[in-house]
């Protein structure tokens, strides 16, 4: 039997929009399964915690068993491989996302050859939205709502509500 093809979806997520959900939802649909992976980055200062973010992405996909969430630090490519992943789903809004994702994805096929990048498009209606916009409009006061899944959307108004305390 041909093993099962597992593709990992890195990233940030934080936090996690309706244009990842696209991404996600049209993975799960081409691979057997999906692992999106949140990069443990003790640079950044993020807005939710990793086990936040996990949280917010299984509660999405908790209808959807091939749908796991999972944290990583390191290289991503070892991940991959640690967790038998043969391909890296990564998402492509516009040209101006391309030079970013093409070196990423050349030197992950240096460390890896055997690990393949696949590129997926959003649905248009996503091709726009970002985690740091959303972040953004929210954190002035706008509104986010079709941007990020419903319970997504109180978490950030409760986070950015509390921050401005
Ligand atoms: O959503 P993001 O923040 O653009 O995701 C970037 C991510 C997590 C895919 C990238 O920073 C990454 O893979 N980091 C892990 C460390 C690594 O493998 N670096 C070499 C990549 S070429």
């Amino acid at each position: 039997m041909a093993a099962p093809r597992v593709a990992i979806y890195p990233g940030s997520f934080d936090p996690l929009t309706l244009g990842h959900v696209d991404i996600i939802q049209r993975g799960s649909a081409l691979f057997d399964s999906i692992i999106v992976a949140v990069l443990r980055n003790v640079e950044k200062s993020p807005l939710f915690s990793v086990d936040e973010r996990l949280t917010m992405i299984r509660h999405t996909f908790r209808e959807r068993g091939n749908v796991e969430a999972d944290s990583f630090s390191g290289l991503l490519v070892d991940y991959a491989s640690s967790r038998k992943a043969t391909t890296i789903v990564r998402g492509i809004r516009a040209i101006s996302d391309f030079e970013y994702e093409f070196q990423m994805a050349l030197m992950n096929r240096r460390l890896a050859p055997s690990i393949e990048t696949v590129f997926m498009m959003p649905a248009e209606e996503y091709s726009y939205v970002s985690s740091r916009l959303v972040k953004e409009v929210a954190s002035l006061g706008g509104n986010v709502s079709g941007l990020v899944p419903e319970d997504v959307e109180k978490k950030l108004l409760e986070r950015v509500l509390r921050r401005g305390e």
